[in-house]
């Protein structure tokens, strides 16, 4: 393709991902006089935040007066495995009651008690009511509060661009980012981005597996893939989340997410026989325990033989009242009509483990975004360390906001520091080159091939054999080609393409770092190894080599003494055999 047929635009900074983090930083870096350029995969209103259902946690301490940032930070980190980045757990619950009340202060409308205070409700693992909520469609409502105010701003916004690659100023190891390339998936166009500085707000990776919470478009790692061309270190990608509850059927419906706010409002598990079983995996906190314990419980029973002929178990709400119920769970009402032609509020749901989450990726540091690539910044999922081995509910949405807007700020301070380095076109040409092939496999089906290959090897139970078989069967298709045919408008296979050539690495990634981490820790359940092991609070890192990645692992410093005392309860989950 020659270069007169390609378009260049100059920003200098380009977030990359229009969801909430991308969005936020997007609006900080504006406040702040920078030009800035939001690039996103999908619709303006329609990235993955949309399906953050059931709340964002601070501890505003409307409902209980007791809560603390101290009391969120220790419940982060318990049940996060206690290898969480610390300082960046302190930021988030530190910051998260002013991004909630800058979300209301731009028009979120949070659900209020009488008195004019924001509710809160329970999820998983929270000592206290700590999720702020919009009915069940709280990151919708958030998402469109950030878009509202990216339009006021008029902030340059490209929608439907799917980025394949970032440019480096030259090929050296060490030199900056400097640009991207993207493609304008309805009109074809390919867009080079000549930038100054790059913000990844790409999304995480749960649509490796083939049952997820993700939408078939989105989450197939491209972040990932992205940083791992240009030599960007990763941390834990072997902590992937499965939420509990999934819908079980239809096809078409499998893995969307029943929110765990029906649990916050008092939903009950049972298994096939009518056992309440989380008595069995946690006595205490019942459903309202950790997604990993909760998780497992749900694997653990259908390996008994306590699971539904679809293999799920029950999920009923049906106590409450119909119309609190469509008043708090809306979304879950309409979902289960429209697709299991079921009242919720007269039966039970059918649910099971949907792959939701991705708590390990891209090592940065936290308190400026700053990844190990000069010029490189990411936030919210796509990065590491927050939420360490296992997320809690309604911490992604604080995160995104939280950190959206301090690493929107930095990069604002930094950027007026960088000069523009010119476009090396001759590594353009080769990245076009290569976009399209009429020869090889077709990627649609391959896709498919490894989300089941990610599923049946490294799902919510894992072991070496089965991690070995599946990274072994990874290099067949990292040697294949892809007939992507033309043209480049509307073309199915070339974007499935492009998923496919994001998987691959992240693929490679988690399966080297699960098979790394030889206990069970938080999302991270290995049968060969089921007990948490003291020597293994640790991170795990994959670090670039000439050639490839290398495993290393790297130290968690001991909690400070501010939340020790809050730490009050021991880790119980991983003990399951
Ligand atoms: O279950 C949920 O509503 C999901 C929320 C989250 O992942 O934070």
């Amino acid at each position: 393709m020659k270069s007169s047929k390609y378009k260049t635009v100059k920003t200098d900074v380009l977030v990359i991902g229009s969801g909430g983090a991308g969005l936020r930083a997007a609006i900080e870096l504006h406040d702040n006089n920078i030009d800035v350029l939001i690039v996103g995969k999908c619709t303006k209103r329609n990235a993955h935040t949309v399906l953050a259902t059931g709340g964002i946690n601070a501890a505003l301490k409307t409902m209980d007066k007791d809560d603390s940032w101290q009391l969120h930070a220790a419940d982060t980190i318990r049940d996060g495995g206690e290898i969480n980045d610390t300082e960046a757990v302190i930021t988030l619950c530190k910051n998260a009651p002013q991004a909630v009340n800058e979300l209301e202060s731009w028009g979120a409308d949070f659900h209020r008690e009488n008195n004019g205070k924001i509710t809160q409700r329970f999820f998983g693992a929270a000592t206290y009511r700590r999720a702020c909520f919009v009915g069940d469609q709280t990151g919708r409502s958030i998402l469109n509060t950030l878009v509202d105010q990216v339009i006021k701003r008029n902030i340059k916004f490209h929608s439907e661009v799917y980025i394949f690659s970032l440019l480096k100023s030259n090929n050296k190891a060490s030199s900056p980012v400097n640009g991207a390339i993207g493609i304008d998936i309805k009109t074809g166009t390919i867009i080079i981005y000549h930038t100054k500085s790059i913000i990844l707000a790409t999304g995480g990776f749960s649509r490796v597996f083939a049952r997820s919470s993700s939408r078939s478009f989105e989450n197939n790692g491209d972040g990932i893939k992205l940083a791992y061309d240009v030599g960007v270190s990763f941390m834990d990608m072997e902590m992937f989340q499965f939420h509990p509850t999934g819908m079980v059927y239809p096809t078409q419906a499998e893995g969307i997410l029943v929110t765990e706010a029906v649990r916050g409002e008092g939903g009950i598990l049972t298994n096939a026989n009518g056992e309440r079983f989380m008595e069995k995996y946690d006595k205490e906190r019942m459903e309202l325990s950790a997604r990993d314990i909760v998780a497992r419980a749900i694997y653990l029973e259908a390996k008994a033989g306590n699971a539904t002929a679809r293999g799920g178990v029950y999920l009923d709400i049906s106590h409450q009242p119909k119309s609190y119920i469509k008043q708090r769970l809306p979304q879950m009402f309409e979902q289960f009509k429209k697709f299991c032609n079921i009242d919720i509020s007269k039966q039970k749901m059918e649910v099971a483990p949907t792959a939701h989450y991705s708590m390990g990726g891209i090592l940065v540091d936290h308190t400026t975004g700053k990844t190990a690539v000069n010029n490189l910044y990411a936030i919210g999922e796509v990065t590491s360390g927050v939420h360490g081995a296992n997320r809690l509910g309604g911490n992604s949405l604080a995160e995104i906001i939280v950190f959206g807007r301090l690493t929107g700020n930095h990069v604002a301070h930094d950027v007026k520091n960088i000069h523009w380095l010119p476009l090396d076109r001759t590594q353009i040409n080769q990245k076009i080159a290569t976009l399209t092939s009429n020869r090889g496999k077709n990627p649609i089906i391959i896709k498919t091939e490894l989300q089941k290959l990610m599923w049946e090897n490294c799902g919510v139970a894992r072991n070496g054999k089965d991690l070995k078989k599946a990274l072994s069967n990874l290099q067949k298709y990292q040697k294949m080609n892809f007939k992507t045919g033309t043209p480049l408008k509307n073309n199915k296979k070339l974007i499935a393409a492009l998923d496919v050539h994001a998987m691959i690495p992240t693929c490679e990634l988690i399966l080297k770092s699960a098979l790394a981490r030889t206990e069970s820790r938080g999302a991270h359940y290995r049968t060969d190894y089921p007990k948490t092991s003291k020597k293994w609070r640790k991170s795990i890192l994959c670090v670039p080599t000439k050639s490839s990645y290398t495993i290393k692992t790297k130290s968690i410093p001991s909690l400070p003494k501010e939340l020790k005392m809050f730490m009050n309860k021991q880790i119980k989950s991983h003990l399951l055999e």
